[in-house]
């Protein structure tokens, strides 16, 4: 079905995966609310937008913050007058063996990753529920549908997206004429990893950049625009994208 003309939430616009759909999705003429923490960077990819000819609006957004998700949403609807699209996006991947006991990286990614997502949701779905029609893609990973040891509060995390995008759908689908896709890539490659504390843990990680080709952000932008663009009748409701060379 054609996006043409539709209003778009992205959280995590700020960089990777987000940023790269927001660009992608207006260059289909969505127009899209840009949210994320760091203001600068939205007002480049505003101004970038603007620039081809699409629509944008920066949303300084903490998705953790269920106030600051519900003024940026209010801010979208108001600039665009609908929300048909959430992309829920934003997520965090500090890294570390459980032993470490980094207590409050797991709060930080229980915080961004889960209920980050039930704010964004909780504050859209109501447009959704009254136009009778949307469509909600949620950012889980390989880690949401299996588990790597070092990785454990993470998958955890990206466990409960898969969880919910299938539970949303089979409430949302039929009752509200509302899809939902779980999106699961392998390894991207973006910012994510700035985020591991531990150096050895860092280290470990960006050497797998000198052994496998990892995926770019676009190629995740174009999965979701293909979920997007798929009939109305039709729900891609997981999609697996995984790089060629990853053989875990
Ligand atoms: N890269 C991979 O290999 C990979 C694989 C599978 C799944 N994923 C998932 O893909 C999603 C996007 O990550 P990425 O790889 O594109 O990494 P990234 O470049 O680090 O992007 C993460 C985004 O999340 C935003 N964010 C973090 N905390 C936030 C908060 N409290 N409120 C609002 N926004 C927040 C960041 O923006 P600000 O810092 O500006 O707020 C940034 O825009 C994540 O959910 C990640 O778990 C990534």
């Amino acid at each position: 079905m054609s996006i043409q003309g539709k209003t778009a939430l992205i959280t995590g616009a700020s960089s990777g995966i987000g940023a790269a759909t927001a660009l992608k999705l207006a260059k289909n003429g969505v127009k899209v609310g840009l949210a994320a923490r760091r203001a600068d960077r939205l007002a480049a990819l505003v101004a970038e937008i603007e620039r081809d000819g699409g629509q944008a609006v920066a949303l300084e957004m903490d998705v953790v913050d269920s106030a600051s998700v519900a003024s940026g949403v209010a801010k979208l609807a108001e600039a665009f007058g609908t929300i048909d699209i959430l992309f829920n996006n934003a997520g965090l991947m500090p890294l570390s063996d459980v032993e470490a006991l980094k207590v409050e990286e797991w709060h930080r990614m229980v915080d961004v990753n889960i209920k980050g997502v039930l704010h964004t949701t909780a504050a859209v779905l109501p447009h959704m529920i009254a136009a009778k029609s949307g469509h909600i893609v949620n950012t889980s990973s390989i880690a949401g549908r299996k588990v790597f040891a070092g990785l454990t509060v993470y998958c955890a995390t990206k466990h409960a997206i898969t969880a919910l995008s299938d539970g949303m759908r089979i409430e949302l689908g039929k009752k509200h004429n509302i899809r939902v896709t779980c999106v699961q890539p392998g390894a991207v490659e973006t910012e994510l990893l700035e985020q591991i504390s531990d150096p050895a843990v860092r280290r470990q990680m960006e050497e797998l950049k000198t052994q496998m080709e990892f995926l770019k952000a676009g190629d995740i932008a174009d999965t979701v625009l293909f979920a997007l663009q798929s009939p109305s009748h039709m729900d891609i409701a997981e999609v697996f994208v995984m790089p060629t060379q990853q053989a875990w």
